[in-house]
């Protein structure tokens, strides 16, 4: 058994929870509706639609956007993917670092594969152009809390928490990435989406599990105001996960795309 193969295995066995400790995965019952964990479940969809579609590169390097404990990072890796986990929550980013040392110790993924930073996954360049007004998202709250926990909108992210440093340290810059993954609170989502029609040039798809809070029509509209478009509906897709790419892109994505 390879290490992926160790790694996918691991994670049917334990599910996508995780114990105080934060080291061990114990199913999903109590990751259930906190939004941290649940999301594997739209990335285990993600990676068998992955696998028989042309759609996503088979190889490559994923952007996790708000990586909370990790889990969607390390099932990329467990499907060839290297992942890079980036997450503004600093106990939730200790967690996950400790969670993936401890998988990479145990033998469970190879050295290299996935890196998690603390920080905020907005480009400095991003935040500046929001700080001087000069775009402007709809649907977007100052703030939102959701379970105790308070989600980080653009306009609560002030610059000092911002980490104009984080693609440095990732070692790729944002539009090199392959493929970008969020599962991302619904607050999070118009500027995540307008990020990744600002800044991406290479990749053509974006995953994102979207909280029922937003509905087809709000993210119609938000897709067209970033001139994104949800590929679900081109490919008859009923997944939880929404495939987005530009609407520039579209004709070449649909003639590689084979279901
Ligand atoms: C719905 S949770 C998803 C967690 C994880 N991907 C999963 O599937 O379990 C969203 C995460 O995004 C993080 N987040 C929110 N805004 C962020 C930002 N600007 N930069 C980095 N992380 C952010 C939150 O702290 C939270 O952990």
């Amino acid at each position: 058994m390879n290490a992926n193969q160790k790694l996918k295995t691991y994670i049917q066995q334990f599910g996508p929870g995780i114990n105080k400790e934060g080291i061990k995965f114990i199913g999903s019952e109590k990751a259930n509706n906190t939004g941290y964990g649940d999301g594997s479940a739209v990335v285990h969809d993600m990676a068998d639609f992955s696998r028989d579609t042309n759609l996503i590169p088979k190889q490559g390097m994923v952007l996790d956007l708000g990586s909370g404990l990790g889990i969607s990072s390390i099932r990329w890796v467990s499907e060839g993917y290297k992942a890079t986990g980036i997450e503004i929550n600093e106990s939730l980013a200790n967690l996950s670092k400790r969670i993936t040392s401890n998988l990479i110790n145990k033998g469970y993924m190879k050295k290299n594969k996935m890196k998690v930073l603390q920080g905020s996954y907005f480009p400095a360049e991003y935040i500046d152009a929001r700080n001087e007004g000069l775009t402007k998202a709809p649907y977007f709250e100052d703030k939102m809390v959701f379970k105790g926990h308070e989600s980080l909108g653009l306009k609560v992210l002030s610059p000092e928490q911002n980490n104009p440093e984080i693609y440095t340290q990732a070692g790729t810059e944002f539009s090199d990435f392959d493929i970008y993954y969020g599962f991302l609170w619904n607050t999070q989502t118009p500027s995540a989406l307008e990020m990744f029609s600002m800044y991406s040039t290479k990749p053509k798809a974006i995953f994102t599990g979207i909280f029922p809070a937003i509905g087809e029509k709000e993210l119609d509209e938000m897709l067209d105001t970033f001139e994104l478009v949800s590929l679900n509906k081109e490919l008859g897709l009923k997944k939880d996960f929404k495939i987005i790419a530009k609407k520039e892109n579209l004709d070449n994505i649909m003639k590689r795309a084979t279901l």
